[in-house]
């Protein structure tokens, strides 16, 4: 496995698999503490609950620990560099779990980091939400490959690292998002090629119930991501037909599960109580992020610190 988890696409189908036998392992039997001593950096420049909370968890769980840093805190490329933060962190830690605006930085910091770095959301991707999203699916369904999972919304981070997440497990992907909302090319290009070596199909549509017919899973995400707040009034009204509601829901099969990331907005992308409907599996996916991360971090941080930077 790579040193850092920046995208989805850093693993490939069997580490994903490992990933997740070793969650549901976790899961089942709790945790030993492979971790004893050790050291996770939060490093956040966004608010967060579900992950700041797992990982904090899970580092104790496996015997070590965390710091939160928060964006006051460190001030990161502002007080001082992102290159200089990743050598000094590196100093005394033994992983680092950034969450970050640009893609950009998380590559600065890990590229300067002798210890991994882990995306924990960044404008561009959601990597740890994907990787739990599949072991929430696999739990649920059994398999991963050949069913379908349809997003509706907003072509964003979450949408990004499911679509790749997807395309690399076999797992078809429908995404329904209003024009201008689209998923970007460079990532689809990126998922068709994986889609092309595992199988699955992408199917990209500015029709919710297109996207929803047939669906194994349909999941949503917020209109208006972190980082975007002042669109969040233009948003409403271009994302007016896409929430998901009880009449979508009954156009996917009949067995579909309900996710969402979570924070969710009630009455904007999902109708008021749909979190409580029995095909919702929000909570189980928010649980999820402990055990999957808890596999993710005894996998990078076991390995002893490469030296020299
Ligand atoms: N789903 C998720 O990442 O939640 P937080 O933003 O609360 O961490
Ligand atoms: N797309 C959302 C996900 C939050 C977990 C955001 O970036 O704010």
């Amino acid at each position: 496995m790579k040193k850092d988890l920046l995208s989805i696409a850093d693993l490939n189908r069997e580490e994903i698999e490992y990933l997740i036998g070793q969650a549901r392992c976790m899961k089942r039997e709790g945790a030993s503490p492979l971790l004893s001593g050790k050291t996770l950096a939060l490093l956040f420049e966004k608010p967060s609950l579900r992950t700041r909370v797992s990982f904090d968890i899970a580092m104790h769980q496996l015997g070590g620990h965390s710091i939160y840093l928060s964006p006051e805190e460190v001030g990161l490329g502002k007080r001082e560099s992102v290159a200089d933060v990743a050598r000094v962190l590196s100093r005394y830690v033994e992983g680092i779990a950034a969450r970050t605006f640009s893609q950009e930085t998380l590559r600065i910091l890990a590229s300067h980091s002798s210890v991994p770095v882990i995306n924990a959301l960044s404008d561009l991707e959601h990597p740890c939400q994907a990787l739990s999203d599949l072991l929430t699916i696999y739990e649920k369904k059994g398999k991963l490959s050949g069913l379908t999972l349809a997003f509706v919304g907003d072509g964003n981070n979450v949408a990004n690292s499911l679509l790749l997440a997807a395309s690399l497990t076999g797992m078809n992907f429908h995404i329904a998002s209003p024009p201008g909302y689209e998923i970007k090319k460079e990532v689809l290009n990126r998922g068709k090629r994986f889609a092309a070596l595992s199988g699955s199909q992408i199917r990209l549509t500015n029709e919710p119930y297109e996207a929803a017919k047939g669906a194994d899973m349909v999941y949503t995400d917020v209109w208006a991501s972190m980082g975007r707040e002042a669109e969040a009034e233009k948003r409403r009204l271009a994302f007016l037909g896409y929430q998901v509601d009880n009449k979508l829901l009954s156009l996917a099969k009949g067995d579909v599960l309900f996710m969402h990331p979570l924070p969710a907005h009630h009455g904007e992308e999902i109708s008021a109580g749909l979190l409580d409907d029995p095909r919702s599996v929000v909570f189980e996916q928010a649980e999820n992020r402990l055990h999957l991360q808890k596999a993710l971090l005894v996998k990078l941080l076991s390995n002893p610190k490469v030296s020299g930077k």
